[in-house]
């Protein structure tokens, strides 16, 4: 079990990231998605492990690792494993060959995001849908398979669009139905009327009733619980 950093969102989640279970965080850009994804690793870090990073929008920093980890940065720093894959291919790739670098050393691993190179990939062309959703699923797969095998927790992230829901604009990740399918857990982060403030809304868990929520501030140091009054 791998805490989020944040009380209320390890209470929403049943205590934080756990093994086996894939977690899909989505959200608008600047929601805190990698800020949450990082400071997941640094707690993962914390209790002794490393965590496999792969990072598709080159938005991990050293610096805001630093900030998040505020303490013993190099050594926590050391326990992350960054892949930086260019293509959608390349993602898949990296994916393939987790196996080789999953070892009892390793307690988390993060996709941020899962979507952005396949949403490069598919640029405006509807035609192209079929084929990489296929090829998500497969990626998926093979990631479910690999965090069933080792007992470890994914978190994998995801932006959203802008999608019309009965003649209302709503948004969602893209591939939304291969993402879901593949989730155990999912949260979306939405903003509030207050800045830097956003509320996690639990959409899919297995064992809770839903839907659930709570209050997170971001911050130079991280997400933190906030008390919302709205
Ligand atoms: N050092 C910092 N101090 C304070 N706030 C920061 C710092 N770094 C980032 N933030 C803020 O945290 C918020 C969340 O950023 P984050 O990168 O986690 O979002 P994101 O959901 O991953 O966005 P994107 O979809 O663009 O990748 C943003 O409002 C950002 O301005
Ligand atoms: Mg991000």
């Amino acid at each position: 079990m791998i805490s989020t950093g944040a009380g209320g969102l390890d209470e929403l989640l049943n205590g934080g990231l756990l093994a086996e279970n894939m977690h899909l965080v989505f959200g608008e850009a600047e929601s805190g998605k990698t800020t949450l994804a990082i400071q997941c690793a640094v707690n993962c870090a914390r209790i002794g492990y490393k965590t496999i990073y792969i990072d598709t929008e080159g938005t991990f920093s050293p610096k805001r690792l630093a900030q998040i980890a505020s303490e013993n940065v190099e050594e926590i720093a050391s326990c992350i494993i960054l892949a930086r894959p260019s293509t959608f291919r390349e993602q898949g790739a990296i994916l393939d060959k987790l196996d080789e670098y999953v070892t009892e050393k390793v307690g988390l691993i993060v996709v941020d995001t899962v979507t952005a190179l396949y949403s490069s990939e598919l640029g405006g062309e509807k035609k192209k849908t079929f084929k990489l959703n296929r090829e998500l699923s497969r990626q998926m797969a093979y990631l479910a398979q690999i965090i069933k095998g080792h007992k470890v927790p994914a978190l994998i992230t995801s932006q959203v669009r802008s999608v019309f829901i009965a003649d209302e604009i709503s948004v969602e990740p893209p591939a939304r139905r291969v993402l879901d399918f593949w989730s155990d857990v999912v949260i979306s982060l939405r903003f509030t009327s207050q800045s830097g403030v956003v509320r996690a809304v639990l959409e899919k868990h297995p064992r809770r009733l839903l839907p659930q929520s709570c209050f997170l501030r971001i911050g130079q140091e991280g997400i933190v619980d906030y008390k919302y009054v709205g």
